[in-house]
């Protein structure tokens, strides 16, 4: 247990990206009531959840993190859960082929609403009012009275996630997941798109290894494990209060573990090691995620492992690396060196979004698919050259066919933007981005393993 925690002693360190409530009456009433709710997850689950992170850090795993930049209260309907369920699903078949390992899936879904903001606020045609913070604290429209934070929309936040993971419990558990089905929705969407040899060619080797399969009696009627499968939770924990109304102790084990979410990740801008969030995550026993982006220096690192993870135990801590394109191979080796020096169990993700936002000459706020595919290329070479396992990442996408950004099979263009740019927040790659983007993993990673393969045989001759 972590010495001098309590859900609350964040209260006592200096928090940033939180907003100010004008009736705080109001908002102790609503932690309050957030503090009898029934939990969303259950510790056992979040322990589960570790022990997969556990194997992807001995390099028997990868991990798969993805959904909204933010979840908003407009978008909730079952149609956008489960589009955004069957293209993760699909995502994951092809990884887990490629990775011959398996592919931990996790959603940045059923809690994903407090976004941190650059300005605190927004000013437009001389107005200025608060930036809007994701829908748990207030309103995207330009109104004072929509901007202005409001502690019952973390209420209607819970509900949401309460019911968004009930149905994604039934899709992963009811038959919806079943492989073959979802082999076959890849094999149409590649019918349908352009460019496809490269992944045609992979698609074709899962058919076979499914219809052998098949033939030797192995399906989903005999194996349960092809008829369901294991989808866990994630979102930033930024809004403390909330997040400490649903922490609670686990009855089995006698720890703290954060119910909101199985897993939960601190944020590129709030990771100070004497700040509100690490002190809040410290004592959680979830398995915890941290943003690396370019101001992350290795001595910092290996300071917020330390207070992060003391026992260094696997599975625990995932960083996330987010750079941009042109940034990975400057900043991410020294990382890598430091943590291998000092022997810290970590998994390597790589969020290949964050780092890569532009505006486009229309005004939107894009990223180009080139540059999101180059920066998972160079994170994985950069593990190549080190010797070290790259071991997920870590996507903003949609089930939808949204255009919010550039490029692709389809070639969304710089105009096209505006056809159907639905993001509360940051440019999502749509369900056909988000599949490509699985194959060239995926190719990636066979060469990684066939690189690896042929190390093993020369070890094992010797
Ligand atoms: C995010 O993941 O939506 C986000 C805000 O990322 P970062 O903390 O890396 O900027
Ligand atoms: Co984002």
């Amino acid at each position: 247990m972590a010495q001098n925690w309590t859900p609350e002693s964040w209260r006592g360190k200096s928090v940033i990206q939180m907003p100010t409530y004008e009736d705080a009456e109001k908002l102790d009433a609503v932690e309050a009531e957030l503090s009898t709710f029934p939990p969303l997850v259950f510790a056992g689950e979040a322990r589960k959840l570790k022990r997969k992170l556990a194997k992807v850090c001995e390099g028997k795993g990868f991990l798969l993190q993805g959904g909204d930049c933010a979840e908003s209260f407009v978008e909730h309907s079952a149609d956008n859960i489960r589009d955004m369920f069957r293209v993760f699903l699909q995502m994951s078949v092809v990884l887990t082929y490629a990775a011959g390992t398996p592919v931990v899936k996790v959603g940045r879904i059923a809690g994903q609403f407090a976004k941190p903001r650059s300005s605190d606020f927004e000013t437009k045609d001389g107005v200025d009012l608060p930036s809007y913070r994701g829908d748990i604290i207030n309103g995207i429209e330009f109104e004072e009275a929509s901007r202005t934070p409001d502690p019952e929309r973390q209420l209607q936040a819970f509900r949401q996630s309460a019911a968004t993971l009930n149905l994604i419990r039934a899709f992963a558990q009811g038959g919806y997941a079943n492989l073959e089905h979802v082999h076959r929705w890849t094999l149409g969407f590649l019918r349908d798109s352009p460019d496809n040899a490269q992944y045609e060619a992979l698609a074709d080797q899962i058919s076979k290894t499914l219809n052998f399969m098949k033939a030797c009696g192995i399906n989903a009627d005999t194996v349960p494990q092809l008829r369901q499968t294991e989808f866990f939770t994630s979102h930033e924990a930024l809004l403390l209060g909330y997040e400490q109304a649903l922490t609670r102790v686990d009855s089995t084990s006698g720890d703290w573990y954060d119910t909101s979410g199985h897993m939960l990740w601190i944020g590129d801008r709030t990771r100070q090691p004497d700040g509100a969030h690490v002190e809040f995550f410290r004592g959680i026993q979830n398995p915890i995620g941290m943003k690396c982006g370019p101001s992350m220096d290795p001595e910092e690192l290996l300071q917020l492992c330390d207070i992060l993870n003391p026992e260094n135990e696997a599975g625990r801590l995932t960083l996330i690396a987010r750079f941009g394109v042109d940034n990975v191979e400057k900043y991410l080796p020294p990382l890598i060196r430091a943590i291998e020096r000092e022997g810290k169990k970590v998994v390597w993700s790589c969020d290949p979004m964050h780092g890569n936002t532009i505006k486009a000459s229309t005004g939107y706020k894009t990223r180009p698919f080139d540059r999101v595919l180059g920066e998972v290329r160079s994170f994985m070479a950069v593990h190549q050259a080190e010797g070290t396992h790259p071991g997920g990442i870590h996507v903003e996408m949609t089930g939808k066919n949204v255009t919010e950004c550039t490029g692709g099979a389809r070639d969304v263009s710089e105009d096209d933007l505006s056809d159907r740019y639905h993001t509360h927040c940051d440019p999502r790659l749509n369900a056909t981005q988000s599949l490509e983007l699985a194959f060239l993993v995926a190719e990636e990673l066979k060469k990684q393993k066939t690189a690896d393969d042929g190390d093993f045989s020369v070890d094992a001759a010797e």
